[in-house]
């Protein structure tokens, strides 16, 4: 038992497979995602207070994430008809920071064996036996995880930063390049760094638009709307 709720799936490997019931009907994971970027994440439980807030502002940003070619997928540790209950409720009575009447139109997990959480390293004995973590794993359209989020159960993801990810991730697999400390859209980019000493030297003498801070340290310019072409749908 010990070791399975420790088993933590890692940034490269192939995204666990299960089948699951939720609220948007049964779903195979990732297979039923091929070729979308997904961003699975669990919450400790329904009807609470920070999980509320959460689900309001994913939801609200949803078609951001669609535009991204990205699709959402929640999961916590409790069955459908909670599930159902809870979102209906946001949708009926909560009204948070000039959100309203908000549907939560992507589909949430019940996963009260907590076979899923397992599987993907969500329980955090440390933290709570019974409740998931607030983890947040983004998987490629090849079912290759990624990234890898874990918030504790008292702090509210940053979902700004969630979006920066995706976008970030999409950038450096179209443009082959790597983003340094706080990249948004438009800022440089990083140069992959020169492997051999010929490439190093070419890099100093290059008269190609690039900064280099040393040999191994080259940004370019990527304009933000080239970026915002590749990686959004039209
Ligand atoms: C919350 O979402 O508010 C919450 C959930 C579990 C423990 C603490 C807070």
């Amino acid at each position: 038992m010990e070791e399975k709720i420790n088993a933590m799936p890692r940034i490269g490997d192939k995204a666990p497979e299960f089948k699951a019931v939720t609220t948007q009907g049964e779903i195979n994971f990732p297979n039923d995602y091929k070729g979308s970027w997904v961003i699975l994440f669990s919450h400790p439980a329904d009807f609470t207070p920070v999980c509320t807030s959460e689900f309001m502002t994913f939801a609200t940003m949803a078609e951001k994430f669609e535009k991204a070619n990205t699709k959402l997928v929640g999961l916590s540790v409790d069955g459908l008809y909670s599930h159902i209950a809870w979102l209906r409720t946001i949708k009926e009575k909560i009204e948070y920071k000039g959100m309203k009447d908000v549907e939560v139109k992507f589909p949430l997990i019940e996963d009260i064996t907590m076979e899923v959480a397992m599987k993907y390293g969500m329980m955090m004995p440390g933290e709570s036996n019974t409740k998931a973590v607030r983890a947040v794993f983004f998987i490629d359209p090849k079912g290759i995880i990624r990234t890898i989020l874990y918030y504790p159960l008292s702090l509210g993801r940053n979902f700004e930063e969630i979006y920066r990810v995706v976008l970030g991730l999409q950038t450096a697999d179209a443009f082959s390049v790597a983003l340094p400390a706080d990249w948004q859209p438009g800022d440089d980019v990083i140069v992959p760094t020169a492997g051999s000493c010929g490439v190093a030297k070419e890099r100093m003498e290059s008269k190609e638009e690039m900064k280099c801070y040393d040999w191994f340290f080259c940004t370019k310019k990527l304009d933000r709307q080239k970026i915002l072409d590749t990686v959004l749908k039209k």
